[in-house]
């Protein structure tokens, strides 16, 4: 048996009883933790915060605390909701932050400095949420995390793979080497992760949330970063704010969607994406065929070269175009200068991106009355900065390394619009986070998401063309293979177990491939005639997992 599918077959539960609510996360703990929330009565959002919570406990490498995200919400009765709590830049933030004396620029190098935090969003961001829709109290949705931190787990296989991986760069600060270690040896499978610090940090947030803003917790941030030369002061901290933004909406083949709005470009690209594919038979072509690879990989060159364009805290770029991006209208144009047979090309002159590497995390939420939540949230790399905050037990983010890196790094004829993603005082750097939520007849019919940086919206994407253009069940929407096209690097980046057929096809078709051994880690639930199924990656992250309530 092919080993994706057996994994997929003993670890993920994936049809459920109607009217039972779903959770959907990358580790089974914090996905039990939701369900226990939606079993006592809570919302759907309870339930997300609950996982929320859970996930910076026993998923470090992307759960959170010192980073940020986006919420999407979408109640049965009421105003579906987007909660922005992207990170922002501090005061002292300007474009040119990462160059050095000389203008020149070392690629990754901002990601590795106390420089590259931003102001973490995440707790203001699921107390707004919850402020909005949470039924049950605030500290009960902490409570599972404080344990999980106070009495520590026991690390699967993955987690401690995950753990020993990232000792070198734990080597270089003291407290997170004791945190994630065994005085300084690698944890092992089996082994139990107790974090004294974080559940102390986690029992203040559930007493008042805003001692992560303004208090202990505060002083705690404010002091490493004046110790150790980063930006982030008291006043920015008591600064910031989650935004409330309205999610943007789309249609395809008769479903409405819910998406994510800048700063996030997820919704965007999505969006564009679908409204081009929307012109094409894809299910006559077949999933995974060279035609139909060929056109999503060109629909997604053209909404990525927009995204380059127009997309970036619109607080900083107010007239981002986005009415006219997601018409149809804009689609047809496009679609024309689309060649069925050939592949386009990206103008590589004109921009290089700066590089992505995973982690991030999703979860779906779906009540047992139509109630869905669609969170992603991210420290920007996996385990973000690999740095603590001494004391308080939490990795910090690295998430301005989301901003254009150099100004000018663009064509500077400015053809380009790289201006709109420039780190400046309070500005939130442009994302590819996709939180998505599907609507027919006025139900919810999916909740999807993913990690995986720049390859997000094309992750989307895939689930959601595999659901509804080709007819999968969620277990398959989620296990297909994956592919991505971000305009440049001017190539297709797909899953190695793309058929060899379509390769060669794609290949005959001018376009150059980059093999990956995996592409994101969505979350999926889908309803198929009343019934919801959840899908974890367990393929891509073997501990994903769904739970019930
Ligand atoms: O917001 C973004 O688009 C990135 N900071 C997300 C990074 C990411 O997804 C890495 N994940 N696997």
């Amino acid at each position: 048996m092919h080993l994706r599918f057996f994994l997929s077959l003993c670890l993920s539960l994936s049809l459920l009883a109607q009217g039972k609510g779903v959770v959907v996360s990358q580790e089974r703990l914090a996905s039990e933790a939701g369900a226990a929330v939606l079993r006592e009565g809570g919302s759907a959002v309870d339930a997300a915060v609950a996982t929320a919570f859970a996930l910076a406990v026993v998923h470090p490498a992307a759960g959170n605390l010192g980073g940020g995200g986006f919420l999407l919400s979408r109640p049965t009765s009421g105003q579906p909701s987007f909660v922005d709590f992207r990170e922002t830049a501090p005061a002292s933030a300007h474009p040119r932050m990462w160059l050095k004396a000389d203008g020149t620029y070392d690629e990754p190098r901002h990601h590795d400095e106390l420089a590259s935090v931003g102001v973490p969003g995440t707790v203001a961001g699921l107390r707004e949420a919850w402020k909005r829709e949470g039924r049950l109290p605030w500290a009960r949705l902490l409570a599972p995390a404080i344990r999980l931190a106070r009495e520590g787990f026991v690390l699967s296989e993955n987690q401690a793979a995950s753990l020993a991986e990232q000792l070198p760069a734990f080597r270089k600060h003291g407290p997170t080497l004791a945190q994630f270690s065994r005085k300084g040896e690698p944890l092992r499978a089996g082994d139990r992760l107790v974090q004294r610090d974080l559940a102390r940090t986690l029992a203040r947030l559930a007493k008042d949330w805003r001692d992560f803003y303004r208090g202990t917790t505060a002083r705690l941030i404010v002091r490493d970063m004046k110790a150790n030369g980063g930006l982030i002061t008291a006043a920015d901290l008591r600064a910031y704010r989650p935004v409330l933004r309205e999610p943007l909406r789309g249609t395809y083949r008769g479903l409405e969607l819910l998406a994510a709005p800048p700063p996030s470009s997820g919704g965007q690209v999505l969006i564009e994406a679908l409204n081009i594919l929307e012109g094409y038979d894809l299910r006559a072509m077949g999933a995974g065929s060279p035609a139909a690879v060929h056109l999503t990989s060109e629909a997604l060159r053209r909404a990525f070269a927009d995204r380059a364009q127009f997309l970036g805290d619109p607080a900083f770029t107010p007239d981002i175009p986005l009415a006219r991006l997601l018409s149809k209208a804009h689609a047809d144009e496009l679609r024309a200068t689309i060649r069925p047979d050939h592949a386009s090309t990206s103008d590589p002159a004109r921009f290089i991106w700066p590089k992505d590497r995973p982690d991030t995390t999703h979860l779906s939420v779906l009540d047992g009355k139509g109630n869905a939540v669609s969170l992603t949230y991210t420290l920007e790399e996996s385990y973000g900065l690999r740095r603590i905050v001494p004391g308080a037990g939490f990795l910090l983010n690295d998430e301005l390394g989301d901003f254009n890196a150099v100004p000018g790094l663009t064509d500077t004829a400015g053809r380009i619009g790289t201006a709109p993603n420039l780190a400046r005082p309070g500005q939130r750097p442009l994302s590819s986070m996709c939180p998505v939520i599907l609507v027919k007849d006025g139900r919810v019919v999916m909740v999807s998401g993913s990690p995986g940086g720049r390859t997000i919206p094309a992750t989307v994407l895939g689930t959601v063309l595999n659901a509804v253009d080709f007819g999968m069940d969620a277990r398959a929407a989620v296990d297909a293979p994956r592919f991505h096209h971000q305009w440049l690097p001017d190539r297709i980046q797909v899953e190695a177990d793309l058929p060899a057929a379509t390769r060669e096809a794609l290949q005959a078709m001018g376009h150059t491939l980059k093999e990956v051994k995996k592409q994101g880690c969505a979350q999926v639930i889908l309803v198929r005639d009343g019934r919801a199924e959840g899908a974890a990656d367990t393929w891509r992250w073997v501990d994903s997992s769904v739970a019930s309530e």
